[in-house]
């Protein structure tokens, strides 16, 4: 029996990925590469000293996914494949209702006709748009401002009908807040594609000397320092968040929606600060406008997780800057086609 770890390849995949080997499951990745690289596979395959199945493949493509159910007996999914630049979304909305809603509809058909009804979804904290009031907990409204934030709110319905239609299915929605952070090793992370829309990678290409400054977007906000401020989640915590969901999804008599969070709160000056203490560089800053769409406090109550799952992040501020570090110095151009190979 095999999960199915579609956009496998990618961030948040490949740090679970490693868990996913490390606790002895069968994994078959499946990725269609449009926003990472082959290479991260293989240095999951080295820190796990274990060879990987990997598959080419697109989820809106009913024949690729085919050959894999065909070929594999997989009785899971983690699903990651899916599109994630805010901005992007709203200049091409088509785009993402294709990659993200129509790869999801393809994904569960196919399932579904290999009788394969178990899923953990990534979902994101962007459902809650601007939250009433911190700490967020899963029963509060959601709401979507752009189309990428639309598509997941889409997904989560879609599946809870599936499950109305079909109490086989087993369904765990996990709502992300800010994963942040690279495994300890400093072999994989996050490589995002151009200049970085999120803050932390931001953070790390200027502290490299990539970037001249960082933009902070309004310091008038109504927080402790007029920043915005967020939950930042170590990246292998998120993982392991979902190496449980895997473990207990068979126990669960209802679609679950979780929140995988901190709890707390920091600031963009608290992480530009805890990032030059963690690299000892300099992380030169200028104040700017606000972003459009921006919110100025966002975390989660991850007490539910706690509760469902036994999960809670363990890892500090402190450690996401430091494995983000160790990941942007020994590889400044990322996975950049395994040059940097270390
Ligand atoms: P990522 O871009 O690194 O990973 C996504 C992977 O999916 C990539 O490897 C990409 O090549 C692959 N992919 C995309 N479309 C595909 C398709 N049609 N067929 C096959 N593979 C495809 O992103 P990530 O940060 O690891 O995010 C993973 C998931 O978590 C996404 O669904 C994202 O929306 C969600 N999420 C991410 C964040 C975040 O801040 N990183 C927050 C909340 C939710
Ligand atoms: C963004 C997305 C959100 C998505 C989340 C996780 C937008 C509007 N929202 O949220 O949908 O779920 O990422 O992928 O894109 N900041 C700066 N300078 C920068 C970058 C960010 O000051 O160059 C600030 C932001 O204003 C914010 C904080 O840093 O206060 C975090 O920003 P970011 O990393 O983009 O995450 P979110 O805004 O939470």
């Amino acid at each position: 029996m095999s999960i199915l770890v579609t956009g496998g390849a990618g961030y948040i995949a490949s740090h679970t990925s490693v868990l996913l080997l490390k606790e002895g499951h069968d994994i078959v990745i499946f990725d269609n590469f449009c926003n990472s690289s082959s290479e991260s596979i293989r240095r999951v395959e080295s820190i796990t000293d274990k060879k990987i199945t990997a598959i080419e493949g697109d989820i809106r493509n009913r024949d690729d996914l085919i050959k894999v159910f065909d070929k594999y007996d997989i009785d899971s999914v983690i699903h990651f494949a899916g599109l994630k630049a805010v901005g992007e979304s709203v200049d091409i909305p088509l785009k993402y209702y294709d990659y993200n809603l129509s790869g999801t509809i393809t994904l569960c058909q196919v399932m579904k006709e290999y009788n394969c009804k178990s899923i953990v979804f990534s979902s994101s904290a962007t459902v809650y748009g601007d939250p009433h009031t911190t700490p967020i907990k899963e029963n509060f409204p959601t709401t979507a401002t752009n189309p990428y934030g639309r598509t997941k709110l889409f997904i989560e319905e879609m599946l809870r009908d599936i499950f109305i239609s079909d109490n086989e299915w087993k369904i765990v929605l996990l709502r992300y807040f800010n994963p942040v952070g690279a495994h300890i090793s400093g072999t994989i992370g996050e490589d995002p594609q151009g200049i970085p829309n999120n803050l932390m990678p931001f953070v790390a290409q200027t502290a490299v000397g990539k970037r001249e400054y960082l933009n902070i977007f309004g310091d008038d906000y109504d927080t402790p320092d007029g920043t915005g401020v967020r939950d930042y989640i170590h990246v292998m915590d998120l993982a392991q968040g979902h190496v449980d969901a895997i473990e207990k999804i068979n126990s669960f008599d209802n679609v679950m929606t979780i929140n995988l969070g901190t709890g707390n709160g920091y600031s963009v000056l608290d992480m530009v600060r805890a990032f030059e203490d963690a690299s000892g560089r300099n992380v030169p800053y200028k104040i700017v406008q606000r972003r459009d769409g921006d919110i100025a406090t966002c975390f989660a109550d991850p007490s539910y997780a706690k509760e469902i799952l036994g999960w809670e992040a363990k890892r500090s501020i402190r450690e996401m800057c430091e494995d983000g570090w160790r990941w942007q110095s020994n590889n400044p151009n990322g996975y950049n086609n395994g040059e940097d190979k270390k």
